[in-house]
Order: structure tokens, then C-alpha cells, then sequence
């Protein structure tokens, strides 16, 4: 029965429970340029360490696809919110690398978990994918429209990766990340915003497409790093100024920062801009690389399952990557 105070009640929404994978192959950065070596292309621990903070990088098996991944990862996510997956109302997938141009690679995951209905749909905004799909499922949640939401991140970027350009191919890793989000009559999400801004469409780009059967274009990711690295440490700074005024808070009030692991240059280089002590980021990128839109729920779930994170402390999302976009969520665990 609806009571009135239910019907006047505010409606939030707050994460229930998170979950990531992780394929099987890890490649630390020296097994990486030694197999680079091998096709004449020259790079080595120390180079890719100083300048990025990476040291290995998980790769998916030929036959893995992102909604194989998103799958373990999922599951995580719903056995630590205790939700089963008939509970589920809304499935939100962020990829770049999707398992096929079409169906979803949501809809193939709400296939591989066994359920039917409810609401499945990819986000495409790259590396800030994940925080685009959470502020989407938060917005649905708060109208009403769904109730629990998975939301995930999952990447096999080593399939776009161009192994000859050493610029690129020592940079990103594969993984999937995922939240359960749910209807909440206290706040976990306490504010969003996404931004993008299309001039820069070729600074991070694979611009390949599939048209009469054939591929056209270049398949391959093709960054301009330098372009990349300058607009991400400006973005980062202002959409989280922004959310911290939306949420009526200021940075003192946030307890964990987790942005974007692509380079942890650019991640000390958020944090001090905005006043956090380094020990409040939460740092992966060193062990995952960048993995795109699963890199900050991978980051999540691992700080959660360490202890690093603990329930009710304010967390900072940040993503920013190809488009370009970027935008940030605070949450209350
Ligand atoms: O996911 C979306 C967000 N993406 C990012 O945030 C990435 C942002 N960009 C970056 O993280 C950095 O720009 C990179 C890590 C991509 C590059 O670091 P950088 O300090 O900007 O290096 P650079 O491009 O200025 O290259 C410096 C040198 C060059 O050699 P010369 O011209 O100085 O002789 C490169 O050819 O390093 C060389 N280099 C390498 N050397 C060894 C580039 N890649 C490699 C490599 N191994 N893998």
C-alpha cells in the first residue's frame, strides 16, 4: 500500500554494492616491451612507470568479450548488495568496446544473467562512460522510472589497441566494474555533472566504422597524449568544484578522491588542485593501467573490499576522456 508520507518523500538514490573483474592474463610492464621488443617497437619499464604510473595491465582472452567480463563483475556487485538479479529494473553498460555493433552489450549481459524486461541500454562517453551512466540511473531512479539500477563499466580496449604505436599500446588495460544503485529515501548521490565538448573529437579517436561488410577507416585507438593530458588537468579541477557547490560542500568534506586512472601525473595533479592530501586517492591505475570506462568502478570496488572505503564517507568520481568528455559524481557511500 502507498502511504502518503511514500508519496512525498524525497527520492534518492545510493549504491547497494559493487563488484569489478579482472581477466586472467596480466602483463607487467617488462613482459609487455619484451614482446613489443619482438615486432621492433622500443619502450621499457622505467619510461612507461615515470610518465604514467603503470606497472601491469590485464589483457581478456581472444575469445573474452566486455559483457563477459561485465558478467563476473555484475555478479560481485548483486551478491554485495544482496539483491538478486530479478530485482533488477534498469541495466546501464559503459563501453567503448562493445561485443558487437548491435545488440547492446547491455542486453547481451541481461542475457547472460538470465533475466528479461526490464530497461537495457549502452552510454558511449569513453573513458568518462561510468560516470555518465551513473548519473543517468541516478536521474531515472530519483523520477521514479527504476528502482535498482546495475550499473557497469567493462572495456577490452587491447582489441582497438595499435601495438606498433608505442605512444598508445602501453597505456591501456581490460576490466569491468559495478555498482548496484537503488531507491533511497537518504542521499548517496549528492550530485553530478557531465559535460563534452565535440572540437575534439580527434585529440581520442577510432574513427574505424563497418559499412558493406567491410571495415572502413582506421580501427585502431590514436591519441594525441600531450592535447589529452593539458585538457583533462583543467576539466578535473572545474566539474569538481562545480558538483561540490551543487552538493552545498566543500573539498575539506571529501574523503576519497577517485578519478579517471589514466596517469597518475594527472591524477596528483587533480588532488592537489584541490587541496586533498595524496593518501584520499585511490590509486589502481598502477595494476590495471587505463581500462576506460571500467577504471573508476574497478577502483571503487577495490578500495570497498580493502577497507580503504568505508560506509558512509564522501567520494569523489571523476571521469574525463574522448569526445571530449568529462564530469564528476559525489556520493555518500
Ligand atoms: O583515457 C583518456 C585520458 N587519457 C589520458 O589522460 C592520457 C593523457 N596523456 C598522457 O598520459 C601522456 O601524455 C602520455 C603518457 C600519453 C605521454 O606522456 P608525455 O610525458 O606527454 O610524453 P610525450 O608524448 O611528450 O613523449 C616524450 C618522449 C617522446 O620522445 P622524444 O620525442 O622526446 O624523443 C616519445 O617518442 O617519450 C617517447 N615515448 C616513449 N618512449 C618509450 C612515447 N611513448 C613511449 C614509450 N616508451 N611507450
Amino acid at each position: 500500500m502507498t502511504t502518503s508520507s511514500s508519496l512525498t518523500a524525497p527520492r534518492y538514490s545510493r549504491i547497494l554494492g559493487t563488484g569489478s573483474y579482472l581477466p586472467e592474463q596480466r602483463l607487467t610492464n617488462a613482459e609487455l616491451a619484451a614482446q613489443l621488443a619482438r615486432d621492433g617497437v622500443e619502450t621499457s619499464d622505467e619510461w612507461i612507470v615515470e610518465r604514467t604510473g603503470i606497472r601491469a595491465r590485464h589483457f581478456a582472452a581472444p575469445d573474452q568479450t566486455s559483457s563477459d567480463l561485465a558478467l563476473p563483475a555484475a555478479r560481485a556487485a548483486l551478491e554485495a548488495a544482496g539483491v538478486a538479479a530479478e530485482e533488477i529494473d534498469l541495466i546501464i553498460v559503459a563501453t567503448s568496446t562493445p561485443d558487437m555493433v548491435f545488440p547492446s552489450t547491455a542486453c547481451l549481459l541481461q542475457q547472460k544473467l538470465g533475466i528479461a524486461g526490464c530497461a537495457a541500454f549502452d552510454v558511449q562517453a569513453v573513458c568518462s562512460g561510468f560516470v555518465y551512466g551513473l548519473t543517468v540511473a541516478d536521474a531515472m531512479i530519483k523520477s521514479g522510472a527504476a528502482s535498482k539500477a546495475l550499473v557497469i563499466g567493462a572495456e577490452t580496449f587491447s582489441r582497438i589497441l595499435d601495438f606498433k604505436d608505442r605512444t598508445t599500446c602501453v597505456l591501456f588495460g581490460d576490466g569491468a566494474g559495478a555498482v548496484v544503485l537503488g531507491a533511497s529515501e537518504t542521499p548517496g548521490i549528492l550530485a553530478s555533472q557531465l559535460h563534452a565538448d565535440g572540437r575534439h573529437v580527434d585529440i581520442l579517436c577510432t574513427p574505424g566504422t563497418v559499412s558493406g561488410g567491410q571495415v572502413l577507416g582506421h580501427p585502431l585507438l590514436k591519441m594525441d597524449g600531450q592535447a589529452v593530458f593539458k585538457l583533462a588537468v583543467g576539466v578535473l579541477e572545474k566539474v569538481a568544484r562545480a558538483v561540490l557547490e551543487k552538493a552545498s560542500k566543500t573539498d575539506a568534506d571529501i574523503d576519497w578522491l577517485i578519478p579517471h586512472q589514466a596517469n597518475i601525473r594527472i591524477m596528483q595533479g587533480t588532488a592537489k588542485k584541490l587541496k586533498l592530501p595524496l593518501e584520499k586517492l585511490v590509486v589502481t591505475v598502477d595494476q590495471h593501467g587505463n581500462t576506460s570506462a571500467a577504471s573508476i568502478p574497478l577502483a571503487l570496488d577495490a578500495a570497498v573490499r580493502s577497507g580503504q572505503i568505508k560506509k558512509g564517507e564522501t567520494v569523489m568520481l571523476e571521469g574525463v576522456g574522448g569526445g571530449f568528455t568529462w564530469g564528476a559524481v559525489l556520493l555518500d557511500l
